[in-house]
């Protein structure tokens, strides 16, 4: 089932920066989809437009509702948590007061201390680093924390923006691990930005490839691959 649609969606920025032209996209309850493109393509505006954080027009469905012309903390309370790019870790708090922030708006404070223990369980490090300023932490252990904070809210769809960036290709791993861990573990949707499609094409069930701002391929990974010129100019499939 289909749990988050976008029909030709077209984003500017104030100030009149027209930076999405058409884009069209689809996550399923529980599914993964992944966006590629290079630098500037539209992937970080993407995430912003179905956010509400940034002008737009077309579709946004999410859950059969019409999110398009949505306020972003409505968007919020819907179920979708954002990742921002270069993380969404409060610095000044501690890791703790980062995962309490994030489950903020719940009010199932039974189910929220077991989502605790679940997350803590799952990020080791995060546990031994309890009372540790959020930004004390190592570039992937802030990319941990953001993605559970993120989580912490008990969302049905995540939207992570580029959760490799500037991590060490060893610590990029274990990151994706994790993310292929939650998405077992906890069955939540997610709409992953990468720009490396080695990352993420293992655990996607759906690729866009953006090119200024509109879908220049689109399909399952199976798909993409099978295709050469795609393969050869999008995925670096190599031959
Ligand atoms: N706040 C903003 N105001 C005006 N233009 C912006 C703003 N943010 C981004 N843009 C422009 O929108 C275009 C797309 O940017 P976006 O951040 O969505 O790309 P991206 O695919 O995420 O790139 P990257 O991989 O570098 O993060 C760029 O040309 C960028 O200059
Ligand atoms: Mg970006």
């Amino acid at each position: 089932m289909t749990l988050l649609e976008l029909a030709d969606v077209h984003a500017s920025y104030a100030g009149g920066n027209r930076v999405l032209h058409g884009v069209s996209l689809r996550v399923d309850e529980g599914g993964v989809t992944t966006l590629l493109g290079a630098n500037g393509a539209g992937k970080t505006t993407t995430l912003r437009a179905i956010c509400g954080m940034v002008g737009r027009r077309g579709t946004i469905q999410f859950d059969g509702r019409d999110l398009t012309h949505m306020r972003a903390d409505r968007v919020a309370r819907l179920g979708i948590a954002h990742v921002p790019q270069g993380r969404g870790t409060l610095t000044g708090l501690t890791v703790r007061e980062n995962l309490d922030a994030g489950a903020a708006l719940r009010r199932d404070r039974t189910q929220v201390r077991k989502d605790l223990d679940f997350y803590l369980e799952l990020f080791p490090r995060l546990a031994e680093r309890g009372k540790q300023k959020g930004g004390s932490l190592s570039g992937g252990e802030q990319q941990m924390l953001a993605i559970a904070r993120a989580l912490m809210g008990a969302p049905r769809l995540v939207l992570l923006d580029e959760p490799s960036l500037g991590l060490a290709p060893k610590v990029t791993g274990e990151v994706f691990e994790t993310i292929s861990t939650l998405r077992r573990e906890t069955g939540v949707a997610m709409l992953i930005v990468e720009q490396n499609p080695a990352l993420v094409l293992d655990m996607a069930d759906d690729v866009i490839v953006l090119e200024n701002g509109r879908v220049a391929a689109a399909g399952t990974p199976a798909e993409l691959s099978a295709q050469d010129a795609i393969r050869r100019a999008y995925l670096g499939g190599g031959e």
